[in-house]
């Protein structure tokens, strides 16, 4: 049985338990990494790191665990686990209280929860035959920046999507596509750049987004960071998505629309080689 961490204890999921005070549970006030463990070692622990206390910081929430206790807790459970290739998800919130709207004393415990979860992320057969995506208006808040646990506009946009036949929702605001509904979005235009939205308010920063730019880089591709249209999208050489679960992984037509040869890009494919490569050498 998969055994989990929830605020100090390694425990086998069956026994590990949060409060219905809870203000991850009341509020969706929490926030959450996930980071991808390829040959049982971790990618960009310190990237993913540094953005869960961005997120902290940007809620004003008091946490005070050290990044070296929480690689121990992510090893731990790598090692308990026996995770080869798969996934670390990490989860803190505000902690327990009454409810109410305004926050609980600073003083008040954090619930931190982390659990593994094994999965075949580099064979993946939505990567070898691409994605179909639709889009959907991003009706999410606008600080899409900052990575809490309010995740239902996503988890909705992304049902709807698989009930027209796709695989996947990318969110347009304004005309312009922000990002996919738990990955960064890209298109390659017809002279072999690779297009991808700028950092705001209005999308998450990818650790494998920034990992990635700097392959594109490595590979003499030019990188616009600006936003894109739907249009420009469906006109695009390629296309593709960025993700910690899905890697580099391309997407090969847009509302039905078909993008270039309707077949995963030469491009893409080196990206997600480059980055591969690069992230089994540095893996931790
Ligand atoms: N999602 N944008 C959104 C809205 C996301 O939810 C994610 C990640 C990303 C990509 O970020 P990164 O490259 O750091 O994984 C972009 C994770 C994987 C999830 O919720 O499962």
């Amino acid at each position: 049985m998969r055994h989990v961490y929830v605020n100090g204890d390694y425990l086998p999921e069956t026994e590990a338990r949060v409060s219905i005070f809870d203000r991850g549970f009341l509020f969706a006030d929490g926030v959450y990494e996930v980071t991808l463990v390829l040959d049982g070692r971790l990618v960009d622990f310190s990237g993913h790191m540094a953005r869960l206390r961005r997120s902290l910081g940007e809620l004003d929430m008091p946490f005070s665990l050290a990044e070296e206790k929480l690689l121990e807790i992510h090893r731990e459970l790598i090692e308990r686990n026996q995770i080869s290739e798969g996934l670390v998800y990490l989860q803190v919130t505000r902690g327990v209280a009454d409810r109410d709207f305004n926050f609980p004393l600073k003083s008040t415990p954090n619930t931190v929860v982390l659990f593994t979860q094994k999965k075949s992320i580099v064979d993946s057969p939505l990567a070898a035959r691409g994605q179909h995506v639709v889009t959907f208006d991003d009706l999410r808040w606008r600080r899409c920046d900052i990575k809490t646990v309010q995740l239902l506009y996503p988890s909705m946009a992304k049902m709807q999507a698989k009930a027209q036949g796709a695989d996947d929702a990318w969110l347009v605001k304004d005309g312009f596509i922000t990002e996919g509904s738990s990955s960064n979005a890209y298109i390659v235009t017809t002279d072999g750049t690779v297009v991808t939205r700028d950092l705001s308010t209005d999308i998450l920063q990818g650790i494998t987004r920034e990992a990635v730019l700097l392959c594109a880089g490595s590979l003499q591709l030019r990188v616009e960071e600006r936003p894109f249209t739907v249009e420009e999208s469906e006109n695009a050489a390629e296309a593709f998505s960025t993700s910690a679960s899905g890697l580099v992984s391309p997407v090969v037509s847009i509302n039905d629309k078909p993008i270039g040869a309707g077949k995963p890009g030469s491009i893409t494919a080196h990206l997600r080689q480059l980055y591969l490569e690069r992230k089994r050498a540095s893996a931790i």
